[in-house]
Parts: C-alpha cells; structure tokens; sequence
C-alpha cells in the first residue's frame, strides 16, 4: 500500500480508502459484526488507513461497527464519515445542512464511534438551502474545537463548491481537502467541472462507485449461472452501452492475467494522483480482490481502448471551446506558438 497527501494537507492515507456502507444489516444488504471484522483485518494487514462511513449508514450501524473495530489502536486510522442525512423523523432540523443539524451530527458521531475526534468530515449531499457561510463558519468551527480535524464535501455542484473554496481561502477559514463523489468508467461525468475543480483547488477526491456497484468487477459480465450480489438494484443498470463498458474490462483484465476489478480500480487511479478509489466490499474474498488492484498498470493503450468505448461528452462550453474556428479566434495567429494545456 503506498500512502498520499489528502488534497492540499498534510494528511497521509492509504490508496485504497474502505467504504463502510456493507458494515451492518439494517438496510437490507451488507454484512454482520463478524463478516465486518474480517474485511477490515484484510484492509489493516495490507496497511489500509482510511475509511469511509456516515451517520446514516445503516442509521448509525456502521459508524458503531467502525468504532468497534479501530478501538485498539484508533489513531492509526483516518476516520471520515459524513453529516446531512436525516437522522429522526418529524424533525425538520434532524437533516439538511444547517449548523443545529451539523452539531449535533457530529456529537452523534463521535458516541457511536467512540472517539473524541473525526478525521475528516463530510457535508454528505448540499441541501440547495443553508446559507454558505453559515455551512463554512459551521465547519470552522467544529475544527477549531479540535472535534473535527479536516472537512470534505460530497456530492455537491462544482459551482457551490468553488463559491465555498474561495470564500473559505479568502476569509481565513478551514479549506475542503477532499470532495466524495460517484466515479468510474461507467460514470465519467465528473470530467467535465468536478475534476478539473478540485485539481485547481488544491480538493483530493475521493470516489464511490469505482466499481460501479459491482458491475465493473465481472461478476456480471462473466457469470454462467447465478450472479452473487446483495444489490438487488445493480443489475438493472447493465445495458448494452454499459455492458460493453464491462465486457471491454474484462478483456483488458484478461490480458494482464488479473481480475476485472484490479482494471476498473487501476483506471481509476490512472485518471489522477488526487484520486482515491473508495472500496466497499462486504466480505473477506471481495476485500482481498480490491486490494490486489495496488500496484496494477494499464498501458496507455489499454486505458485508451477502454475510454473509446466508455466515452463521455464533456458538452458546453468544453466542446465549443475546442473547436478549431475558436481556437483560431481566441488564440489568433499566436496559436501555434503558445504552449496551451
Ligand atoms: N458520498 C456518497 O453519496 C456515497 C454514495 C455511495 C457510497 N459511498 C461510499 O463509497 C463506498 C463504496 O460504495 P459503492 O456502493 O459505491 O461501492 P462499489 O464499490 O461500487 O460497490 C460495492 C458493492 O459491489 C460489490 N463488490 C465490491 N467489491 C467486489 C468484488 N471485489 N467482487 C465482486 N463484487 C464486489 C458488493 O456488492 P454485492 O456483493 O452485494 O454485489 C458491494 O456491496 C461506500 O461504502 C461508502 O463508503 C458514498
């Protein structure tokens, strides 16, 4: 396992980060207390130091089971979990993203994990309502009370995001080092603004879905018979364009002699030094097959043939702005002579 600064941070953590959201039953898939343990020793023994979880998750389950298993040695590990999500029925401020909701979240957090600090703390999803400072001087706030020590957001608009960067560099306060969002072959629109921001803004990113809920992993694509999943709804989503996506995976993961998840990971990775795949694994054998992935390269070949196939259109004004009327008339006759990116 190598190890990375998270964004613009001095916080080192591993390649790979561990999804929490299989830890726990209540919503219908994932794994008990003892199927958790096992994928997480898999995750310390190959040196993992990052997970992923939520107050949500499970509705608090997965943060308990967290807590439980990083206990011995809890500063080891760089704990990030999220606030937004609704918490309590009939309760208007049991959600969304004001500093009443964030507060308490966070108390609520740091019991079921039993720890008094939280690396990394999400805004989980923006709620198109709170003020921006009020979320920002909220955030700040938890850190310089030592609760929190790092914040992120998550799927939230790149135009919000980079309003709440620049005010938060501009006023002194607490800056995102990492942005939570849904990236992988399958899902390649982040391209167009969410990436290209976050490299600008010193943002690490951290992305869930990497495997697309299992499709990417081959599971689909190569079965015979009866497909082992717990995600019912995941299937629905394997239609001939994305199918061909996976299928050309598989080919990829055929030439190397490895697996379709070590290719769907490592193209990840390929894409950005800032970019961290978040794993979530229910059991022992998937944790082992996600690990495999470090260290595994595609050729520049390879990532090309799977880019024409999972290609994605990047739309106004990227296209506009690449044409070559408006090159020549945004550039003039400068315009093979200047070094453009
Ligand atoms: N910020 C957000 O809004 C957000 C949203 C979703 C997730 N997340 C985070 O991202 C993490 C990953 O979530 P995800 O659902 O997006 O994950 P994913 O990695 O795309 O899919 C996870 C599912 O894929 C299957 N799987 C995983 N590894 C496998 C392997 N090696 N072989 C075969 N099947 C495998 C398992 O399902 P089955 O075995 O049941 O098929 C597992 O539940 C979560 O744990 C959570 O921490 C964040």
């Amino acid at each position: 396992m190598r190890y990375k600064l998270l964004g613009r941070s001095g916080l080192r953590v591993s390649e790979i980060c561990l999804g929490t959201m299989s830890f726990g039953t209540r919503w219908g898939f994932g794994g008990d207390m003892e199927a958790c343990r096992e994928v997480f020793d898999a995750f310390r023994e190959r040196g993992g130091n990052f997970i992923d979880t939520a107050n949500k998750y499970h509705e608090g389950e997965s943060e308990r089971i967290v807590g439980n298993l990083v206990s011995d040695d809890r500063d080891r590990y760089v704990i990030a979990t999220k606030y937004s999500l609704s918490m309590a029925s009939g309760d208007p401020n049991a959600s969304g993203n004001g500093r009443k909701n964030l507060v308490r979240s966070v108390e609520g957090s740091l019991g079921r994990l039993g720890t008094d600090y939280i690396d990394l703390l999400y805004l989980h999803a923006w709620d198109f309502t709170t003020p921006e400072d009020e979320v920002l001087r909220g955030l700040d706030d938890l850190v310089r009370s030592g609760k929190v020590l790092y914040i992120g957001i998550s799927d939230t608009p790149a135009w919000i995001v980079s309003r709440l960067q620049t005010t938060a560099e501009l006023r002194g306060w607490t800056r995102f080092v990492a942005m939570q969002l849904q990236y992988s072959l399958l899902d390649r629109t982040p391209e167009r603004e969410l990436l290209p921001m976050c490299e600008k803004l010193g943002i690490g990113v951290t992305c869930w879905g990497s495997l697309a809920q299992g499709l990417l992993t081959g599971k689909y694509t190569r079965a015979t018979g009866e497909v082992d999943t717990m995600r019912t709804g995941a299937s629905d989503r394997l239609n001939d364009h994305n199918r061909a996506i996976a299928e050309a995976v598989d080919a990829v993961a055929d030439e190397l002699s490895t697996s379709s998840t070590h290719v769907a990971l490592a193209w990840v990775q390929r894409r950005g030094k800032q970019l961290f795949p978040i794993v979530g694994p229910r059991k022992r054998s998937q944790m082992d097959d996600c690990l495999g992935a470090v260290g595994v390269q595609l050729t520049d070949e390879q990532a090309q043939r799977l880019e024409a196939v999972a290609t994605v259109e990047l739309g106004f004004p990227h296209d506009f702005l690449k044409g070559e009327f408006v090159r020549k008339v945004i550039y003039g006759d400068m315009l093979d002579r200047l070094e453009l990116p």
